[in-house]
């Protein structure tokens, strides 16, 4: 399969990292980078209209997050909650859906109700914002691998029925087409943890520029390297066949 890819992608995710250099940057308290740091999925989620991107995933709290101080899980869950509710009318007026993905059990009951009120309140828009919130790829794997042993044990799925469509129909957002591009800001080049059995055949893209500085001439050039690259699926060019 070729695809030489001159198009906008449809699905990007996002590992937003930086913040906590940001604010030691500015001489602030690290929580005052994850405040900018909402700012930027504000604005973000707008380039990704503007440009026409339907899906994007956004790596906002994972399930190793848990381990940070006490007083920025709580002060990243409190801004979480106010984003959701701050913005709630924004993305009706916007037409954009909210989903979460990740363990949200972890999460406290008032943020689930919340969220699960705007996933309901947005659930028939086309372009959708998909958080990841006390998330891991493992996590998510592991979640599915449960779901499929129940099924096997009773008896309503064979083992010999369990393949990679399977597999991706028991993850958190089945129907969400894989990631085309992976952006990480901050200079750092791992995938921690996110979207391990999703990212198979994304193109990555590494930005030294901090989360909260990441603005829309940033956003353009992850988009046009990702136009200039070449998606080939594990195949070959087509003048490289012999
Ligand atoms: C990583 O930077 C960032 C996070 C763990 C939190 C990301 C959260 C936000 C951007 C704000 C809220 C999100 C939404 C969706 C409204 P870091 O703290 O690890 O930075 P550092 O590596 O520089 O310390």
């Amino acid at each position: 399969m070729r695809d030489v890819t001159n198009r906008v992608p449809q699905h990007i995710a996002m590992i937003m990292d930086g913040n906590g250099r940001w604010a030691r940057q500015q001489g602030k308290p690290r929580l005052a980078g994850h405040e900018a740091g909402s700012e930027t999925v504000r604005q973000v989620m707008g380039y990704c209209r503007k440009a026409g991107v339907r899906y994007l995933t956004l790596y906002a709290f994972s399930t190793e997050n848990w381990s940070r101080p006490p007083e920025e899980v709580a002060g990243l869950m409190q801004l979480l909650t106010v984003f959701i509710s701050k913005y709630e009318a924004e993305l009706i007026e916007k037409q954009v859906r909210l989903r979460v993905i990740g363990n949200r059990a972890d999460l406290s009951l008032s943020l689930q109700k919340e969220l699960a009120r705007v996933e309901q309140s947005t659930q028939h828009f086309e372009q959708q914002v998909i958080i990841a919130l006390s998330y891991s790829g493992r996590n998510e794997l592991v979640r599915a691998v449960r779901k499929i042993a129940s099924a096997v044990r009773s008896g309503s799925c064979e083992p010999e029925a369990i393949d990679e469509a399977l597999i991706a129909t028991s993850l958190d957002a089945p129907d969400v087409p894989d990631p085309d591009l992976i952006i990480r800001t901050s200079g750092e080049f791992r995938l921690s943890n996110f979207l391990l059995w999703q990212c198979a055949y994304s193109e990555f893209y590494f930005t030294p520029v901090l989360w909260p500085d990441f603005g829309e001439a940033d956003f353009k050039t992850a988009l046009e390297a990702y136009a200039a690259r070449e998606r080939r699926y594990g195949g070959v060019k087509k003048e490289d066949f012999v």
